[in-house]
């Protein structure tokens, strides 16, 4: 059925696409269930800490592959040692349908296996600097779901932190897709605006993201 609806999906810059209310609502609350539980274990959710000592304001948990700054591994030898959970293959299809609602290429789509998802929460003071998703070891696109909070989303070029970007909002439902020549661009989240989401998503308060990647380790 929604494939029969156009939706108004956004070239934010070369191969980074903004799908505006890409879930529904029963399939954000479906997967506020499945963080809620992964935020609970075998890994529990936390703030990363950063090698020179700081902690990142959004908390944390991982599936698949655990990442700390700036590596994957299986376990979680930063948090409590143990090997986060599986990367589940709803999720690798929820994939590659965000890879095909943004390249509509459907070789390019099948062929997409994510392998990790970094769940990341952000409480109305959390925010995520500018940063290139580097650690994998593929260019295959990240795939990013928003659920709660409305964001400011900001996508830069692939050369410095500063300008020229492009500010975006992100709001609950929507999917954006880091690919093709903006792949290794800069981005970040420089505001939350608290209390905009909706509590029936499940999350009555903050704004959920999920990235999921591709690895490229075994
Ligand atoms: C990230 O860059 O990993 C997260 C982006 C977001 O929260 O939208
Ligand atoms: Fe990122």
């Amino acid at each position: 059925m929604s494939a029969l609806i156009p939706r108004p999906a956004m070239e934010v810059a070369p191969g980074a696409w903004h799908v505006p209310g890409w879930l529904t609502l029963a399939q954000q609350r479906e997967l506020v269930t499945a963080c809620r539980a992964w935020a609970t274990g075998p890994v529990p959710i936390r703030h990363t800490r950063l090698p020179r000592g700081g902690v990142m304001s959004v908390q944390t948990v991982c599936v698949g592959w655990h990442w700390q700054p700036y590596r994957y591994t299986r376990t979680a030898d930063d948090v409590n040692g143990r090997r986060v959970a599986e990367f589940p293959d709803w999720m690798v299809r929820l994939g590659r349908r965000a890879h095909l609602e943004a390249y509509g290429d459907e070789h390019a789509a099948r062929d997409h296996t994510p392998d990790t998802a970094l769940i990341n929460f952000y409480d109305g003071q959390a925010r995520m600097g500018m940063h290139q998703d580097k650690d994998e070891r593929s260019s295959a696109p990240v795939v990013s779901l928003s659920i709660g909070d409305t964001c400011v989303f900001r996508v830069g070029n692939t050369e410095t932190r500063s300008k020229p970007y492009t500010d975006i909002e992100l709001s609950s439902g929507d999917l954006f897709v880091l690919g093709g020549p903006s792949r290794f661009a800069f981005h970040g989240v420089p505001k939350v605006y608290e209390g905009t989401g909706d509590p029936a998503t499940g999350l009555s308060s903050g704004r959920l993201n999920i990235t999921m990647r591709v690895t490229g380790l075994t």
